[in-house]
């Protein structure tokens, strides 16, 4: 594949664009399928789910991972509280608050310390650059608050890149900030009555698109080495990059969002939880112009040095559309590991996938342990694939006997209608992938090609349809770690 090159350094692709308008030869109605119920699989990481009281699954409860957060401010409970309008800041769309938001943390840093802090933002329109969070904290946005990223790349101003991308995602050397920042944290909390946080990404998605960027663009959201993180009842829209990127984190929460970006917007994914372990991501709707959520866990040789992976991560109850990219992800950038991941109760459609496993020679690093349970499709291209890398490196320095190790997938109660094709499951070229279980799949209406393409991929299905490739059929070995229970 093409290598495009702009300043010298490799670009990140967004996903490939669709090839051709999506043909609809016939739909069942995807709610047949969903009336269809059965409790899900005895899932590897059940026994860190507490249950709560939940709302609408017909099962009463719904369970929560929401207690891998154990800051103070699940509540609101904080010592001190103060609206960001005590600093000064002007909520009419056009005033730089940037100012006033930094010089209301610091305040609140110090009164609040010992029992921590709360910065209201109430209704109105909040334009500000880049200002960072700091611990026992909590920004709480009012209904019809809305914070604006400035447009000015000045107020995004550049820092370090992550050791374990070794330089800018996109760019050489530095990055650009984040809007809203953290590093070294303990307990930071972004709530609200359902307020909006608006990047304004299209200046940025514009200097992509016209190659004119200089540096990396900036996160919505971004928490460095922080612990006990919630993110919950806010909008996030229009992120210039990445919507929301915990990375050398623990205990994160990210619940009850709404993430929404152009279709089209370049490399807007919703959640990507990088090198973190203890990450909660549960009931959130997010459509944008890339993964929904992305679990990752570093670059070729610069994450493999690091060796951070992401693990102990459970993602439920995530629906949406991405139209060229995947509903989660795990990769490409997965050089530290990921591992003990459960993905289940997925809704995804009008995607290219509702699963993707991206890796590629230099990455080295795992993708073990991972279920993937109860995944609705409908109008997807590819259901589940694993394919190879683009060529992505961060330089050429990269290990090309660095394979990654795939092991351990399973793939189960899987129902997808109106689907282009069966799925496909390609290996990196010189890795063979094992333990991949399929169970309780199918896939009908399917529109184009309904044998699966397997290559270097080994392991069992039972109780699939279409007819799984030779690689993946039962042929008679004990069966029990991908049997039914
Ligand atoms: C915000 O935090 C980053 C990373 O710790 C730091 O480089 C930057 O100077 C901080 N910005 C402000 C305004 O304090
Ligand atoms: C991570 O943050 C903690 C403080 O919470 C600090 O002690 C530690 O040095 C930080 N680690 C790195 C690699 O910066
Ligand atoms: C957050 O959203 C959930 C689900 O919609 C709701 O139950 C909860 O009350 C909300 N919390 C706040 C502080 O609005
Ligand atoms: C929050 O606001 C978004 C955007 O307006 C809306 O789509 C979503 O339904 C709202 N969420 C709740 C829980 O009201
Ligand atoms: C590229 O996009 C930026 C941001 O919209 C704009 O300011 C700039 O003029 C554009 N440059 C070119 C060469 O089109
Ligand atoms: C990129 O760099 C060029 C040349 O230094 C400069 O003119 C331009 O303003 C920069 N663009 C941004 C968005 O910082
Ligand atoms: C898979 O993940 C679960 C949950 O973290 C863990 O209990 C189990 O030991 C893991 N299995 C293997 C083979 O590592
Ligand atoms: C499967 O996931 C859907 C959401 O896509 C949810 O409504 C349903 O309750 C889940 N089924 C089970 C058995 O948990
Ligand atoms: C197969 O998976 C679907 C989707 O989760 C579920 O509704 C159905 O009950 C499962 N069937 C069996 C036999 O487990
Ligand atoms: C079943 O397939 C596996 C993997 O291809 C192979 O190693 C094993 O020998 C086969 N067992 C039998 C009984 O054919």
């Amino acid at each position: 594949m093409a290598h495009a090159t702009v300043h010298g350094a490799p670009m990140t692709r967004p996903c490939p664009r669709p090839s051709a308008p999506l043909i609809v030869f016939l739909v069942l109605l995807a709610s047949c399928y969903l009336a269809l119920t059965r409790l899900p699989s005895a899932a590897p990481l059940a026994a860190l789910i507490a249950p709560s009281a939940g709302h609408g699954s017909g099962h009463g409860a719904v369970d929560s991972c929401a207690g891998f957060y154990r800051g103070a401010g699940a509540a609101g409970r904080r010592a001190v509280t103060a609206s960001v309008e005590e600093f000064g800041a002007v909520g009419d769309g056009v005033t730089s608050n940037t100012a006033a938001f930094r010089r209301a943390v610091a305040a609140l840093e110090e009164r609040g310390a010992g029992g921590g802090a709360r910065l209201e933002v109430p209704a109105g329109r909040w334009l500000t650059g880049s200002f960072n969070l700091t611990s026992r904290f909590t920004l709480f946005l009012h209904h019809g608050a809305v914070i604006l990223g400035s447009q000015d790349p000045e107020e995004w101003p550049l820092i370090a890149p992550l050791p374990s991308y070794g330089r800018g995602r996109e760019r050489l050397g530095p990055r650009h900030i984040s809007l809203i920042h953290g590093q070294d944290l303990n307990d930071v909390v972004i709530t609200g009555s359902n307020g909006t946080i608006d990047g304004q990404g299209r200046m940025w998605w514009e200097l992509w698109w016209n190659r004119t960027l200089n540096h990396t663009r900036g996160h919505l959201i971004e928490l460095v080495n922080s612990t006990n993180v919630l993110i919950s009842n806010v909008t996030l829209r229009n992120s210039p990059f990445w919507t929301v990127h915990p990375v050398y984190c623990r205990n994160v929460v990210i619940k009850d969002l709404t993430i929404l970006a152009p279709l089209n917007a370049p490399n807007t994914d919703g959640i990507d939880p990088d090198s973190s372990s203890e990450v909660c991501i549960e009931d959130c709707y997010i459509e944008s112009g890339d993964d929904l959520v992305a679990v990752k866990s570093g670059w070729d040789q610069y994450g493999i040095s690091v060796g951070k992976p992401s693990s102990n991560i459970i993602i439920q109850r995530v629906s949406g559309t991405t139209p060229t990219c995947s509903g989660v992800g795990f990769g490409s950038e997965m050089s530290g590991g990921i591992s003990n991941v459960l993905v289940r109760d997925l809704h995804i459609w009008n995607s290219a996938s509702a699963v993707r496993l991206k890796t590629d020679v230099g990455r080295g690093g795992y993708i073990t342990n991972i279920t993937i349970a109860n995944v609705t499709m409908e109008k997807v291209k590819v259901p589940i694939r694993f394919s190879r890398g683009s060529d992505d490196h961060s330089d050429d320095k990269y290990d090309r006997t660095a394979l990654p190790m795939i092991s351990d997938i399973h793939i189960v109660d899987i129902v997808g209608v109106d689907v282009q094709r069966a799925p496909m499951l390609e290996a990196v070229h010189g890795a063979v992938y094992e333990g991949i279980c399929f169970r309780n799949v199918s896939l009908t209406a399917i529109r184009r090609q309904i044998r699966w393409q397997c290559e270097s991929v080994y392991g069992e299905a039972h109780e699939v349809f279409p007819a799984p490739c030779e690689e993946l059929r039962n042929n008679g070995s004990s069966s029990s770690w991908c049997g039914l229970p």
